[in-house]
């Protein structure tokens, strides 16, 4: 339950196990969150040596009590992530055979494949764990998509058997016990040696063993590592919410994904292995959520400082659209999961295409850096809560070292200009987090509101996307982000008196400043009330703000670094004060591993 626990943020619509003891299989599932499960388990549930548990983000089949997983056929239990393609074919070729399922999830149809299969391996004279590892890399084979698969069998009282396609799968290597997860965070209490499995293998575990072969039987191995992170980096550490904690550390995170990455005369020196970007001509940003807003704002930095074309996609959207991608295009995929199967089929079609592949991501050994040409990691640490922080701050980081690097490469302008800029941040972050007593007031005080509008122009207008985002994932509100300039042209209408509007102003003295400060005095016009983030000192807006939140000063292009902060703080409040669960939101998961 402990490592159910550390797993929800993948997903927490339902939740089930399943235990063997003593050629008997039990089973517990529950629709909600993992405290209905545990209630249910508490009202008396067998022991046993082994068992499989899993927590759910629906996608075959509402959440509900009947497709929780595990999902049992015959003597077999099996837990799945991940969406099998050709699940429509096989449930049909299932039913033909007279099979009845009770359930609508694709995970079902895996498991009466299995307990088929384990019968005709049995029947081959095959017997004990290795007919179960048989069997689990038969059904394999006959799937098409995305599987982490674990099974266990009553009549196979000491094993485990997990396989995996384009989800993630590791190996916890304890003594006299072993262990299996999608993130080692399930059982780092337990163990700190973990085995990373490849694409398309079968793992068979046993209190002493641990056996891996590819999906045609072949023996093979994974990759040995030891986790250097504790479990205190994924509690709370004293904070109401995991995001509280997570938004305090981010002066941390942006000082350690800075750390060894700049030289003492300001040049940017990244590890970037083989990958060449001298001759780059075109570069795609591909990302998801707040990792596409990052993205946003590397796209203004990358083409005002190396002058190369950026343009920023949808990793959704990238790959249906065939982009024209070449041996000269430098494609940037940025995920605080490295598992997010939308970036990850971009990241592939973009290979297929010739392109170069650079990842920005959060979590060492994920997939996207591991097929990608090199990989820029944040490191933020462990992100637990649902909506994204501490990565976003440090994604824009990461972001900035690579539009440095290129522009370095290209001889387009001195990175020593920003990069003193940038080693100033995480002190000038400290700094604002320590006023942010009047956001927390401000918070309580809009969340009756029926809609909060966001504005902002250049990297202000990623700025308030995104701050639109976490008010949208946290508090349920009506919220959007719109480019200054573009108000006018539609979205005005939605103005109503006291209408919330928050404004994101850029650094006084640029042209943008004061088209900012007129969008401002046309939405109040209208009736809104405005809300300003503007720099320290900037005298200029004050009249116009019906609250005024300031922040350290920066070049232009680093500013989201401090705007975004009290936006942050904003939503999570929001939702405090709303009654809502802010660290797991309804609907939503921290990794999706679907399309
Ligand atoms: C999910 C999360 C978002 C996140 C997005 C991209 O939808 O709920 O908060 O921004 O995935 O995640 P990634 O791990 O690729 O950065």
């Amino acid at each position: 339950m402990d490592g159910l626990r550390r797993l929800e943020y993948r997903g927490y619509d339902s939740a089930g196990v399943a235990v063997v003891d003593g050629g008997r299989l039990h089973t517990e599932k529950r629709a909600g969150k993992l405290v209905h499960l545990e209630k249910a388990l508490a009202e008396g549930f067998p022991d046993g040596p082994i068992g499989i548990g899993h927590t759910r983000w629906a996608t075959h089949g509402g959440p509900t009590d009947r497709n929780a997983h595990p999902h049992v056929a015959g003597r077999v239990a099996v837990i799945h992530n991940g969406i099998i393609e050709n699940f429509a074919r096989l449930r049909a070729a299932l039913e033909a055979d007279g099979v009845r399922l009770v359930s609508d999830t694709d995970t079902e149809v895996a498991a009466h494949l299995l307990a088929a299969e384990l019968a005709a391996v049995r029947h081959e004279r095959v017997t004990g764990p290795q007919a179960l590892a048989e069997a689990m890399r038969r059904v394999s084979r006959r799937l098409e998509g995305a599987f982490t698969l674990l099974a266990v069998d009553a009549d196979t009282p000491g094993a485990v058997a997990g396989a995996r396609r384009n989800s993630p799968l590791v190996v916890g290597r304890g003594n006299g016990e072993n262990f299996l997860a999608s993130d080692v965070s399930a059982f780092i209490e337990h163990t700190r040696d973990a085995i990373e499995l490849g694409q398309d293998q079968v793992v068979l575990i046993t209190p002493e063993g641990i056996e891996i072969t590819g999906f045609d039987g072949v023996p093979a191995t994974g990759t040995d590592y030891r986790i250097d992170w504790d479990l205190s980096a994924a509690e709370k550490g004293g904070h109401d919410y995991f995001m509280l904690k997570e938004i305090a550390e981010q002066p941390r995170a942006v000082a350690d994904t800075l750390r060894g990455r700049l030289t003492a005369d300001g040049l940017v020196d990244l590890d970037l292995g083989g990958l060449d970007l001298r001759d780059v001509d075109k570069v795609y940003v591909v990302a998801c959520g707040t990792a596409y807003h990052s993205g946003m704002v590397a796209k203004y930095a990358i083409e005002q400082w190396a002058r190369v074309p950026c343009e920023i996609e949808t990793a959704s959207e990238f790959r249906y659209r065939d982009p024209i991608l070449g041996p000269g295009t430098l494609v940037i995929a940025i995920s605080q999961s490295g598992e997010t199967m939308d970036t990850l089929m971009a990241l592939r079609h973009a290979k297929e295409q010739g392109a170069r592949v650079l990842a920005i991501c959060n979590s060492h050994g994920s997939t996207i850096p591991r097929e990608s040409d090199a990989v820029l990691y944040t490191h933020g640490g462990p992100e637990i809560a649902v909506a994204s922080t501490k990565a976003f701050l440090t994604q824009l980081v990461a972001g900035y070292l690579a539009g440095l690097r290129l522009a370095q490469e290209r001889a387009t302008m001195d990175p020593a200009e920003v990069t003193r800029h940038l080693q100033a941040a995480p002190a000038q972050l400290t700094a604002l987090l320590d006023t942010m007593d009047p956001v927390r007031k401000l918070a309580r005080d809009l969340s009756a509101a029926p809609q909060v509008l966001f504005i902002g122009r250049h990297v202000g207008f990623p700025v308030a996307l995104e701050g639109a985002l976490k008010l949208k994932e946290l508090a349920y509100m009506h919220a959007e982000g719109f480019a200054a300039g573009e108000l006018k042209h539609g979205p005005i209408a939605l103005i109503d008196d006291a209408t919330p509007v928050i404004c994101v102003v850029p650094s006084p003295g640029g042209v943008l400043h004061d088209k900012v400060v007129s969008n401002i005095q046309e939405v109040r016009a209208r009736g809104a009330r405005t809300i300003v983030i503007a720099e320290e000192g900037d005298e200029a807006v004050r009249p116009y703000a019906d609250a005024l939140i300031p922040v350290p000063p920066t070049p232009a292009l680093l500013a989201p670094l401090m705007t975004t902060v009290p936006l942050q703080i904003l939503a999570c409040e929001i939702a405090a004060a709303r009654g809502h669960d802010v660290d797991q939101p309804r609907n939503l998961a921290k990794s999706v591993t679907v399309e």
